[in-house]
């Protein structure tokens, strides 16, 4: 483990049980080794393949220090390239998406194929060897059209785990979507709380009223009532009702983590909207609507909500030590039609105003936090998966809890 002394007190006043010590969420360096032991060796949601339908076609992804070129190369393939020059080190791709034919370094013009490898240094004399100096690589995973990427080489172990998930998530055609409509809402916190928060429901009664009048996760004595009948909608609308939850605790290795669990809406609630009506085209070869929502995760940082006609993806990325994005893409069927069959605003307006609350508590919560007055309070019963978080972080971070 690293030795660091904001890191070293934090983990002194770690309890398992209790939200973590305040170091975790105001030190630099504990952050700088966030970037570098979290973000930069686990699985990162980037995009969908809809996106760079072309060869040549791009998009960064950028998240603490580092950016990443995603973009389809001539043999079509989807590839992933850390975007740091190999010559000095600017930035390669500076434009956030388009299409290229190679991307240009725009300091000293080194070429760079769709590949990633090196056209030739320019003026670099005889001995120069371009085959060594090609864009570091990410890894890169595409699930049913979903478009992750690893920056490390050690990347967690997700393909066995995705296996598992494809022939639930396949009847939602994944790979049959497009963006609808995407938002970022920046809060001065650091990404840890803005994940803690998306992971328990215990915040949803008092701080999301929309969203608590739809879903019953909220109250799990009405997610039990609501259930069977949801199940046997789900099921006649050609879902599978299955639960998958993969993670440390069952064996896997720490970052592989796959969850998959369908859960009902209130009675006259069809989708995740304001009047619970469709805002969108069933999605895949669903038949119906069953009235529910499933929650999907996709390694430890990566987060769907599924309704029948679309689909939200969630990602909080860190921006610096107390800045994060919460990205938030809304999804529906790719013959759907903007104008004719949906309107954006439609389809955003529940995970629109229940970011607007999110940001507002998160922000709040890293207040409380930053004050020397702060002391890890007890975790709800109803905030158990923040400590599979927790596990999961530190896991990372290579601090052995408890
Ligand atoms: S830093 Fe990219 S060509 Fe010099
Ligand atoms: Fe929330």
């Amino acid at each position: 483990m690293r030795d660091l002394p904001d890191l070293n007190i934090a983990l002194a006043g770690y309890q398992p049980g209790y939200a973590l010590p305040r170091e975790m969420y105001t030190s630099q360096a504990v952050y700088d080794l966030d970037i570098e032991k979290v973000w930069n060796a686990n699985w990162l949601w980037v995009g969908h393949v809809s996106q760079i339908p072309n060869p040549g076609d791009y998009f960064l992804f950028d998240y603490g220090t580092e950016s990443v070129i995603i973009c389809r190369d001539r043999q079509g393939e989807v590839r992933a390239h850390m975007n740091v020059c190999r010559h000095r080190g600017s930035r390669v791709c500076v434009e956030q998406s388009g299409n290229a034919r190679s991307f240009v370094c725009p300091y000293h013009a080194w070429t760079f194929e769709l590949s990633g490898e090196l056209r030739g240094g320019r003026a670099m004399g005889a001995d120069f060897d371009p085959a060594k100096w090609g864009l570091l690589p990410a890894q890169v995973r595409v699930f049913q059209g979903m478009i992750l990427i690893c920056a490390s080489k050690d990347a967690p172990e997700l393909d066995s785990g995705l296996e598992v998930l494809a022939p639930l998530t396949a009847p939602f055609g994944f790979e049959q979507m497009k963006v609808a409509h995407t938002a970022s809402y920046p809060v001065p916190a650091n990404w840890k709380l803005a994940v803690e928060n998306y992971m328990e429901c215990y915040h949803c009664a008092p701080s999301h009223q929309e969203y608590a009048r739809s879903h019953s996760l909220k109250n799990p004595t009405d997610v039990v009532k609501l259930l069977p009948a949801m199940q046997d909608r789900a099921r006649a609308a050609g879902l599978p009702i299955d639960e998958v939850s993969l993670n440390m605790e069952a064996g896997h290795p720490a970052g592989a983590d796959i969850y998959y669990r369908r859960y009902p809406l209130f009675e006259g609630y069809k989708t995740g909207s304001k009047s619970g009506e469709p805002v969108a085209p069933l999605l895949g070869a669903l038949t119906g609507f069953d009235g529910g929502a499933t929650d999907v995760q996709l390694g430890m940082l990566n987060y769907f909500l599924v309704y029948s006609d679309h689909l939200v993806g969630y990602r909080f990325v860190p921006r610096g030590l107390q800045e994060t994005d919460i990205q938030v893409v809304w999804m529906v069927h790719e013959d759907a039609e903007e104008g004719r069959d949906y309107d954006p605003q439609d389809v955003a307006w529940l995970w629109h105003v229940t970011s607007q609350d999110d940001e507002r508590i998160i922000r709040h919560n890293q207040e409380g936090v930053n004050s020397h007055f702060f002391q890890p309070g007890p975790l709800a019963e109803m905030e158990f998966s923040i400590e599979s978080f927790y596990q999961f972080y530190l896991h990372m971070i290579g601090a052995q809890p408890g």
